[in-house]
């Protein structure tokens, strides 16, 4: 695993690294697997394409996008959850620890597609987040993001021993940032209801756009 930046140790680090070892095998987790199929659905890449997939964790989206594509850069801050994914041995994915706020753009990529899932929420500035990722894009580039929709604080229960910065988006809010960022053709659809074992479900959306 290849380490980029000094990872500071955050909430959010400390629980992640804790998390990992069974990450994979939670019941949320294993709802998340219908993200990828829907994901490229919506956007469709080609063999040659270089993916982003920012916050990759265990590599739940990364892993099923790998085959289709060139090459995927796993970037986490978490050096456990991406032990889990180096373990899982695939050729074409690079497992990179660091902080996407402490990368140079011009270190990565360019990258012809980013993805995400559930990461976002876990950024406390979300604007600087949207210019980061848009910034380590190709022109022509796109991105597909998916995260919760506002919700009120049950997704997480302890939200700050979790490093949760955002309770959900409202896609007008993240469309107008995404927008500020450089981003065009912002669209939200909601990819997946899922299952809480608080007996509650939560709606993803999908986050798709393109750099001009
Ligand atoms: C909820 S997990 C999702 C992991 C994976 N995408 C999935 O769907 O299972 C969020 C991930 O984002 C990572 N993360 C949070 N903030 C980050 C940052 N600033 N830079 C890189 N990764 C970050 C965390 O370490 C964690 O692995």
């Amino acid at each position: 695993m290849s380490t980029a930046t000094t990872t500071a140790v955050t909430a959010t680090t400390t629980h992640f690294d804790a998390a990992a070892r069974d990450w994979d095998q939670r019941p949320m987790s294993q709802q998340m697997a219908a993200i990828a199929p829907r994901l490229l659905a919506a956007m469709p890449l080609a063999a040659t394409d270089r993916v982003l997939d920012f916050g990759a964790g265990t590599g739940l989206l990364a892993a099923q996008i790998a085959p289709l594509v060139a090459q995927v850069t796993a970037l986490d801050t978490s050096a456990a959850m991406l032990q889990v994914l180096t373990d899982k041995g695939y050729a074409n994915i690079t497992p990179l620890q660091g902080d996407i706020f402490a990368l140079a753009p011009t270190a990565l990529g360019p990258f012809d597609a980013i993805v995400s899932a559930m990461a976002l929420h876990h950024v406390a500035d979300t604007a600087a987040l949207l210019r980061a990722l848009a910034a380590l894009l190709r022109p022509g580039g796109r991105v597909a993001l998916v995260d919760l929709y506002a919700e009120d604080g049950s997704f997480h229960g302890d939200n700050a021993a979790k490093g949760v910065h955002h309770l959900g988006f409202a896609p007008e809010a993240l469309q107008a940032l995404a927008e500020q960022a450089g981003l065009q053709d912002v669209a939200f659809a909601e990819i997946l209801q899922v299952q809480h074992k608080n007996g509650r479900s939560y709606p993803l959306f999908l986050m798709t756009a393109h750099k001009p």
